[in-house]
């Protein structure tokens, strides 16, 4: 089974609409016509110009969180159809800053992986241990649960439409990505969770990135390793060239 290889940027809280068309523009420009696809997690307020400015090229635009509701009395946030209508194809949801900092849970993820299915945008789910877990060794448990509430409820046919990126929060922004073996050995678990809820067909055909401090240097021994079929990349992805390399490489 192959599966084909994704690099997605994840903007955070960066870059304007403005920025954002400029940065598409000059990517599209140096990208190297090879098979990886290419997605770019921009802010809300750049959706709409990043879609347009991304029509017709290789680059996929998306989103970083949503509300899980079809619409309602939320101040300040934004539903699955407005995004869709914005251009937003996919977006990144129980990522480890929306879980702590925001304090959002594991079934309201499960709620929003729901939506973002029946609204048709590709969700991009995020799990990940803090170091503290990793030292009480209990790593397999912390995944486990988290990829059974967040996925709770969905039938085995929607998984390989699921893209899941393995991000360990003590390796999001901190400049310590997991090595290659570390970063496969929890890879490898995540499919074997798959294949035992839903079956080796299905388990083989999902795209699982990994995630934190992931830049130009260490992106080819990371994508060497069988059970890691890409990368989400937040700080490195916000320099156009260095993200243009990291896709060649
Ligand atoms: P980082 O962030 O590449 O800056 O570590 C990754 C992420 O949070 O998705």
């Amino acid at each position: 089974m192959t599966r084909i290889p994704l690099i997605a940027g994840n903007w955070k809280m960066h870059k304007t609409a403005e920025e954002s068309v400029a940065y598409i523009r000059a990517l599209n420009n140096v990208l190297i016509l090879n098979e990886t696809r290419v997605f770019l997690a921009v802010p809300f307020t750049a959706i709409e110009q990043a879609s347009a400015a991304a029509h017709g090229t290789r680059i996929t635009i998306g989103a970083q969180n949503m509300h899980d509701a079809e619409e309602g009395p939320f101040t300040g946030e934004i539903s699955a159809s407005m995004l869709k209508a914005a251009g937003a194809q996919f977006v990144i949801l129980g990522h480890s800053e929306r879980r702590k900092l925001f304090g959002e849970t594991s079934e309201f993820i499960n709620r929003k992986v729901h939506r973002a299915f029946n609204e048709g945008i590709i969700p991009i789910l995020c799990v990940g241990e803090t170091l503290e877990q990793r030292q009480q060794e209990s790593v397999q448990h912390v995944l486990s649960k988290q990829l059974k509430e967040a996925l709770n409820g969905l039938d085995a046919s929607q998984i390989p439409e699921l893209i899941i990126a393995y991000e360990p929060v003590w390796a999001i922004g901190t400049g310590k990505s997991a090595t290659p073996d570390i970063a496969q050995e929890v890879h490898r678990m995540i499919r074997l969770f798959l294949e035992h809820s839903y079956g080796n067909k299905v388990a083989e055909r999902v795209c699982l990135l990994y995630g934190g401090s992931v830049n130009p240097g260490n992106i080819a021994e990371l994508m060497k390793e069988p059970d890691i079929d890409g990368a989400l990349v937040g700080g490195a992805s916000l320099d156009v060239a260095a993200f243009a390399r990291m896709i060649q490489l």
